[in-house]
């Protein structure tokens, strides 16, 4: 992977701001133009420490953040809209996603703050989604437009989060009707567990430029993207059927193994990375940019946002 900060990062020169206060036009406009060509920016050497400054500097950037709804993975929210990167096993890398394209609606902008770097690793990639959707073998594309996609979805009590958790209620009616209104469809079972079904398009349009792209979990779902030694546990506990997510064509039919590594490899081969350092500020257009995070040692405090 190429390491590279995303483009030149922006200072507090050349804004003649410390980012906690309303930009004017001029300075709002340049920063708008690079995160449309760039997919991202950086703000680096801003006086920001707390996630109160965070805060301040995300409003300013990209007004109130927002709460992060349907939860796929654990966070804790450090105040309103700010909260902890996903606390998910250090050794473990995240793979390229755009936050929350599996739901009908999702967030335009999000922000990466870094308190603390860790020792070693511990990047957020990033990978130009311009360039995913323009190497992906046109084939591929074209059967996922055509067919569709589905998000399979197994709530265990003893794996992952409850749907108490993940839908921020304990009544069932209300997770019924959150679903109906977004195009989710839900079953009951008999234990009381839950599984979920939503069946989503692969290729959006970016309100701004109206650029057709690939934006979709359809990898990272997959069970094949999940390591081996994982996925091996999984299907012995819960089946394939049952794994906490999967996803299959929008007709139910599974999605090829070969398939989904094809996808992987073009996020691969579209990323860049750069070593975060205290204070960094990361703002990066969620769809033209996909995210996520490498392994890393050490203590590693990032806090995240989205508008
Ligand atoms: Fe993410």
């Amino acid at each position: 992977m190429t390491e590279k900060v995303p483009d030149t990062p922006i200072t507090p020169s050349d804004l003649n701001s410390d980012l906690t206060a309303r930009l004017n036009d001029d300075q709002s406009r340049h920063i708008n133009e690079r995160l449309m060509s760039a997919g991202r920016v950086l703000f680096r050497g801003f006086p920001l420490e707390s996630t109160a400054d965070f805060a301040k500097a995300v409003r300013t950037l990209g007004g109130d953040p927002l709460p992060y709804t349907e939860r796929s993975t654990p966070r804790k929210q450090l105040e309103s809209g700010i909260y902890t990167s996903t606390e998910y096993t250090r050794e473990e890398e995240i793979f390229f996603h755009n936050e929350n394209s599996y739901q009908a609606t999702w967030p335009g902008r999000l922000f990466f703050f870094c308190q603390r770097p860790p020792a070693s690793g511990g990047a957020t990639p990033l990978a130009d989604v311009r360039q995913v959707t323009a190497s992906l073998d046109v084939g591929i594309v074209e059967e996922f437009r055509r067919r569709g996609w589905r998000h399979i979805r197994n709530y265990h009590p003893q794996i992952g989060l409850p749907w108490s958790e993940v839908f921020g209620t304990t009544s069932r009616e209300a997770v019924d009707l959150y679903c109906g209104d977004n195009g989710i469809q839900t079953h009951w079972n008999s234990d009381g567990t839950l599984r979920t079904v939503a069946d989503r398009v692969a290729l959006h349009r970016h309100p701004g430029n109206g650029d057709e792209l690939w934006f979709n979990h359809i990898a990272f779902f997959h069970w094949t993207t999940i390591p081996e030694r994982v996925i091996g546990v999984l299907e012995e506990l819960f089946g394939r059927s049952g794994l906490p997510n999967n996803t299959v064509y929008g007709d139910g039919a599974e999605i090829p193994a070969e398939v989904c590594a094809h996808i992987r490899e073009k996020y691969r081969e579209a990323a860049t990375r750069f070593d975060y350092r205290r204070g960094d500020l990361l703002m990066i257009d969620n769809m033209l940019t996909a995210h996520g995070r490498e392994p890393y040692e050490g203590e590693r405090q990032i806090a995240v946002a989205m508008t």
